[in-house]
């Protein structure tokens, strides 16, 4: 278990990533692992990014998602050049991002590459695009840009929809663990 200060955040499960002690890396040795690692130090939200094209609905887990404007609203997330959501959006155009509350780890490793028969149906139709039905929020929005990003692209979207439930509380990522809010005001 581990506590942070702050947002108080209690890690659970599936550690993804190994810790390291403190260290410094100049730029000619920063290697992937190391650098995952420093960045994995920023706390996120989950997301499941998602589109529907040719009639399928496709979803991705995400944590490289962020606002970028009120007005317009805008929003981006990145996607990696070697993920199948990243074509499915070339194609529709079209994107949907949901901020999973804080039960839906098991759908949040679902679509991130590991496969969960018990998650059924987990989407609802929302502005024609799949949305997850235990969201905090979901964002419905149109390609408005895409921008090559060393082995990422990043799409930014205007929304065209919102859907939010106040009540729930998000799922948590930090350090390469899931986690909760301990205090969550609202
Ligand atoms: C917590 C978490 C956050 C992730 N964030 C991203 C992300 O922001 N961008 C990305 O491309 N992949 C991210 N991934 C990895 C993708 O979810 C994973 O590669 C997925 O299997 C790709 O699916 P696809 O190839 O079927 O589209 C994340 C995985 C996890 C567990």
């Amino acid at each position: 278990m581990t506590e942070t200060t702050g947002k108080h955040i209690t890690s659970t499960v599936n550690s993804m990533q190994s810790q390291t002690s403190s260290s410094v890396h100049s730029m000619a040795s920063i290697r992937p692992g190391a650098f995952r690692n420093a960045c994995g130090m920023f706390g996120t939200g989950v997301t499941v990014i998602t589109t529907r094209s040719d009639g399928v609905d496709y979803g991705m887990t995400a944590n490289a998602f962020m606002s970028i404007s009120l007005a317009p609203p805008l929003i981006a997330v990145s996607v990696a050049n070697t993920t199948n959501m990243l074509v499915r959006i070339r194609q529709s155009g079209r994107f949907a991002v949901s901020i999973l509350e804080e039960s839906c780890e098991a759908l949040a490793l679902h679509f991130a590459g590991r496969p969960d028969g018990s998650v059924a149906e987990p989407f609802f139709d929302f502005d024609d695009l799949p949305g997850v039905k235990d969201a905090c929020t979901v964002l419905a929005a149109e390609v408005e840009q895409e921008v090559a990003a060393g082995d990422h692209v990043i799409f930014v979207g205007r929304v065209s929809h919102i859907h939010v439930d106040p009540e729930k509380a998000p799922l948590m990522f930090h350090k390469g663990r899931f986690g909760k809010l301990l205090s969550h005001e609202s």
